[in-house]
């Protein structure tokens, strides 16, 4: 019994290539991130702005430093980049990090968390 179950922890990663695997989890990720933000931010390069800033290039990014984008006093003026350790609260609780702020969403499941910082990442991914 133990054994067998041992078999199949070590098998279940491995029904699926690398790739493949990373390319179901992109899309999921994309996936997530529309149905949470994509009713206020576009990410495609030059898109304009919907009632949040367009997130193309966010990871990596200096928060509120799109010239064309007027953000709230709330976040006018931060020091700080966007990265998991930045984007993981402000998704979380924008409020709570920037009380004032205009964004206006909470997102309490982690793994949703998870799955929309990686796509946020793979936007900024240089080729
Ligand atoms: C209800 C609309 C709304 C939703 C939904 C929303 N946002 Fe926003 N977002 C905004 C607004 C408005 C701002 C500008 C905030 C300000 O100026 O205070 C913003 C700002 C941001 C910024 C800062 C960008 C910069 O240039 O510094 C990031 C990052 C961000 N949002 C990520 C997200 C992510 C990721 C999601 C989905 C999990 C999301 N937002 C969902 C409206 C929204």
């Amino acid at each position: 019994m133990v054994l067998a179950s041992a078999l199949i922890l070590f098998a279940a990663p491995l029904a699926r290539s690398p790739a493949v695997a990373q390319e179901a989890d992109l899309e999921a990720a994309k996936k997530q991130f529309l149905t949470s933000c994509g009713v206020c931010h576009t990410v495609e390069p030059g898109a304009p702005p919907r009632q949040g800033p367009n997130l193309h290039g966010v990871y990596g990014r200096k928060a509120a430093s799109l010239p064309e984008f007027t953000y709230s006093d709330a976040l006018k003026g931060v020091d700080w980049t966007w990265d998991d350790a930045t984007l993981d609260p402000w998704i979380e609780n924008a409020q709570s990090v920037r009380p004032g702020t205009v964004m206006n969403y909470r997102q309490a499941d982690p793994a949703k968390r998870k799955l929309i910082i990686a796509y946020l990442k793979s936007l900024s991914a240089k080729p």
